[in-house]
């Protein structure tokens, strides 16, 4: 039995990730700051809800102190959970004020270390210890020099930056643990909230087909790959 922790869980890719893992016979953690949300989309899903706010270190250790408590151990982490300042429009319209860039950074950056440094002792004593880091292709310095990506037309200052240093979370810490496997995953452009679900400004694809390629790089086996960065049609450049 694999057990999953996904972050930021209650909505979005991180739901239809959890809705995915959960068919597929994991036990599945819904990680969600806010207790009400999380608790409903853990009931839909027929999963387990525990609170975690991604930039509070007490939420996060007391999160992985329930997880422990459980029983259930931990083999797979998708750090999920992320946010961007955006506006409609072919650009992110960013509030780019010093406490607006640290907010994002905090969760979309920090946060990845808060929840990997709390869950490791648990993932180290998994037969095949997965995480997952979800990055953007925004935060890749081949697409967004790649005139075909639409990674190259689209500004997002704050929020780029940020899924690039995750993308660097992934490599580092892949290389500081070798026992346990770390990719980044871009999982292409889904009407979210956070990506908008207007057609017209952001015409992202339904969050279940971008949870796929999600789902995939957290059921992998004890070959698969580390310090990789993937998306649909395989490898991307970083
Ligand atoms: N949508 C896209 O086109 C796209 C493309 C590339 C990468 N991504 C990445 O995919 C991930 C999921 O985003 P999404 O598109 O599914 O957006 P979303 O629907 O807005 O979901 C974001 C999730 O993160 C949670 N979250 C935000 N701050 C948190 C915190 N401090 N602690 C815990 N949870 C927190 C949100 O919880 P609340 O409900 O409490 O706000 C929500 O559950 C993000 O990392 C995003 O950067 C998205």
């Amino acid at each position: 039995m694999t057990t999953t922790l996904i972050t930021g869980a209650n909505k979005g890719l991180g739901k239809e990730t959890a809705r995915l893992l959960v068919e597929a016979g994991h036990t599945v953690w819904v990680g969600a700051r806010d207790k009400d949300r999380g608790t409903a989309a853990a009931a839909e899903l027929g999963a387990r809800f525990v609170q975690l706010d991604v930039t509070d270190d007490a939420s996060v250790a007391a999160a992985l102190a329930t997880i422990a408590a459980s029983g259930t151990g931990l083999d797979v982490v998708v750090n999920n959970a992320g946010i961007a300042r955006r506006a409609n429009g072919a650009s992110m319209n960013e509030a780019l004020d010093g406490p607006s860039v640290l907010d994002v950074f905090n969760t979309n950056a920090v946060g990845i270390v808060r929840v990997t440094q709390a869950a490791l002792p648990l993932l180290q004593q998994s037969p095949n210890p997965v995480v997952v880091n979800i990055s953007s292709a925004l935060g890749s310095f081949w697409a967004t020099h790649e005139p075909a990506r639409p990674a190259s037309h689209f500004v997002a200052i704050a929020y780029a930056a940020s899924k690039a240093a995750v993308s660097m979370l992934t490599v580092q810490y892949a290389n500081a643990h070798p026992g346990i496997k770390f990719n980044a995953v871009e999982p292409g452009i889904t009407a979210t909230e956070l990506g908008g679900s207007d057609p017209g400004s952001h015409p992202g694809r339904p969050a279940i087909e971008s949870a796929r390629i999600v789902a995939k790089l957290a059921s992998i086996g004890p070959d698969g790959p580390t310090g990789t960065f993937q998306e649909d049609a395989g490898e991307l450049g970083w």
